[in-house]
């Protein structure tokens, strides 16, 4: 198969994208001067506006006043600085909520919502629906041809869930369209549990707060339902979009960590990966979190990599400093702005921008970081922003590479919801931490991965993980994967219920074939509980008993005596490995398989990524997160600090260095 050409993802960009939210509408004119000029000094060369302007565009019922958003498209043209251009339609201004009070959220216990913050919807209701299409149309017509102009950026992270009466009657429509009639809609749902089945599709309702835990193929089906309402929503404001900019990119900032925005970012990279669209993301790191910094931003970068299918993507939004409602009081310690931000570059992000230029004076986020902090231009934030400007200008010519990874780690947003449905026999068996130390311990032995879905082509991918993937129903792309010549790797409690959350009939159902391995029991453990197993390591979480069915043991429990803990088999051309617990040290398994760092002995936390066009020439990212320098043996030239580089060239602690290579 050929591949598709890699896409210039932001062709009105030149080089990388530099920049952030810029908000001027909070400052009065003369602030707007001192911006343009601290952008120059800084070499922003983009700035996302408009985002949540959409009181200042559109101040009542059918008025409309472009003449601020005008200065500010003329302000960053006469600046050298393209537009972001957002929407504005994610945060409703109480004019809109007054006169449509059926747009206002409903909770799940079933009171309206008020408005006062942000993001206050139903994505389910017409009016919203209607006033959102009409906002981008009259933007896209008057801003198309505008100099600036670089891109469209709809909405801002989509993520609201409603429960109202108007959502009761799409969700009808979706299930029908989905099932066709209600006998399909009882089987799925298995509504013969607990007397639950529907007579009339009016008995149909949202996931309400009930007496008891609801059905969890119901919940189930409301999240599918909610991922595609939100995105029918984006696609509704892009399509108007692009009657009147049909050239320009389009996008929307994806939430791509953790499960908050309740999307299937699989299905929406879809949509998102089409001409003249891009997948950009938004990441803030998690402080005190049992998986340090670096790993993070890795992983991010490899999930956002999955999502846009080998072409590159966007960095939309990221903290310079202390993210305020992360509980706040979390410095970035100096360099590590720069480290992160460059970190995303190398993994395949077409620039570094943040969540914002300039720090707001008042509001809920008055205290979150900013590219301009409250102390202004002599900020220790500021002049890394300066030194990370200067950097996205030496790696201009990185802009179109790409990474190519060595692994995959399995993600189906589908089934970690399953896994959050009520009733499930352990809570310590999350998939979202599990997938992210396996990502982590491949981060550290210096492999770089790629988290993908479990139903695409995976042929490009040596290596397979999928640590935790309850739901699966059926085996036959895995399979292919396989047999073709992969090794998959599987972590226990995987393919154990199809897409209904129903239980497969003999366990682990529907990879039970392709492991080789029956499972006769599970075992859920105590949250301290460990186990121990014949090779000296142990597991934690989760045990089962599980007997060959072809495949070879390979590790034992010690405390259930001739019980197998890991299972190895060969399949076509290919081989599969079967975990029954979560090894408590993941080192000690990956030891068993053929997968190599390019530079085995660097220290752990001195990280190498490679990007590469489609010509061949390549470019190799050195990240030294440690406090000791390190040596890379690589030759070239490094674009950051613009000297030559040698197999003894020394990167000291805590920076980085871009090597063009000479190969
Ligand atoms: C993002 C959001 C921004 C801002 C930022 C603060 O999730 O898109 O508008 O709120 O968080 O970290």
């Amino acid at each position: 198969m050929t591949p598709k050409p890699v896409r210039d993802i932001i062709p009105g960009i030149d080089g990388l994208a530099f920049g952030g939210d810029y908000n001027p509408e909070q400052w009065p004119r003369e602030v707007w001067e001192e911006d343009i000029a601290l952008m120059r000094e800084a070499g922003v060369n983009v700035a996302t506006v408009n985002v949540f302007s959409w009181a200042s565009i559109n101040p009542g019922p059918g008025k409309w006043e472009f003449g601020q958003l005008d200065d500010i498209m003329d302000l960053l043209e006469s600046g050298g600085v393209k537009a972001d251009l957002a929407t504005s339609t994610a945060s409703p201004p109480p004019w809109f909520s007054q006169a449509h009070p059926e747009t206002l959220p409903v909770a799940p216990e079933g009171h309206r919502l008020h408005y006062g913050a942000r993001a206050e919807y139903c994505p389910h209701a017409p009016a919203y629906q209607e006033a959102v299409v009409e906002m981008a149309s009259k933007l896209a017509e008057r801003y198309a041809g505008h100099p600036a102009l670089a891109m469209w950026h709809v909405g801002n992270e989509y993520y609201r869930t409603c429960f109202c009466d108007l959502a009761a009657a799409e969700f009808q429509a979706w299930l029908r369209d989905r099932y066709g009639d209600l006998d399909g809609l009882n089987d799925a749902w298995g509504t013969t549990f607990w007397s639950q089945t529907y007579t009339d599709w009016e008995q149909v309702l949202p996931p309400r707060a009930c007496a008891e835990t609801p059905n969890p193929s119901f919940v189930l089906d409301y999240r599918r339902f909610g991922s595609d309402a939100r995105l029918k929503l984006f696609n509704s404001e892009a399509a108007a979009i692009a009657e009147h900019s049909p050239d320009k990119p389009i996008t929307t900032n994806l939430m791509v960590t953790g499960n908050f925005a309740g999307n299937d970012y699989f299905r929406w990279g879809k949509d998102l990966n089409g001409e003249n669209r891009l997948i950009s993301v938004d990441h803030y790191l998690v402080p005190n979190d049992t998986i340090t910094y670096e790993p993070q931003v890795a992983y991010a970068a490899a999930l956002s990599r999955g999502l846009a299918h080998g072409h590159p993507w966007l960095l939309m939004e990221q903290s310079a400093n202390a993210s305020a409602w992360r509980g706040g009081g979390f410095a970035k310690r100096t360099g590590e702005q720069l480290r992160h931000s460059l970190g995303y570059v190398a993994h395949g992000s077409e620039g570094a921008m943040y969540f914002q230029w300039r720090a707001s004076r008042y509001g809920t986020e008055r205290w979150h970081a900013a590219m301009v902090p409250h102390g202004g231009r002599e900020t220790k934030t500021f002049q890394e922003v300066v030194q990370l400007g200067q950097w996205m200008k030496n790696l201009a010519e990185i802009k179109g590479s790409t990474v190519q990874s060595q692994a995959a780690i399995l993600l189906d947003f589908e089934s970690v919801w399953a896994h959050d449905t009520p009733g499930q026999l352990s809570s310590f068996m999350t998939p979202f931490p599990e997938l992210r130390r396996w990502h982590a311990a491949l981060w550290k032995r210096g492999i770089t991965c790629d988290i993908a879905h479990p139903a695409e082509d995976l042929s490009r991918y040596p290596v397979v993980f999928a640590p935790s993937l309850q739901m699966l129903d059926d085996d036959a792309n895995l399979r292919r994967y396989v047999e073709g010549g992969g090794t998959l790797v599987v972590g226990p409690f995987s393919g154990v219920t199809d897409r209904n959350e129903h239980v497969h009939p003999g366990m682990p159902g529907a990879l039970r074939d392709l492991l080789g391995v029956r499972v006769v029991e599970h075992v859920p453990l105590r949250e301290d509980e460990m186990v121990a197993l014949d090779d000296g390591t142990s597991g934690a979480f989760w045990a089962e008993t599980a007997a060959s069915e072809g495949a070879e043991v390979i590790v034992s429990y010690v405390d259930y005596p001739g019980t197998a803990a890991i299972f190895h088999r060969a399949v076509g051309s290919g081989q599969v490995w079967y975990l029954t617990t979560r090894p408590t040290d993941l080192n000690s398994f990956l030891d068993r398989l053929d997968l190599q760092p390019e530079f085995p002995g660097l220290p752990e936390g001195v990280e190498t990524v490679r990007r590469t066009h489609e010509d061949g020439r390549s470019y190799l990212f050195a990240l030294n997160h440690t406090d000791k320098e390190a040596t890379i043996p690589a030759s070239g030239h490094d674009l950051l600090a613009n000297t030559a580089w040698t197999p003894t060239t020394t990167l000291p602690a805590n920076t980085c260095a871009v090597i063009r290579e000479v190969r």
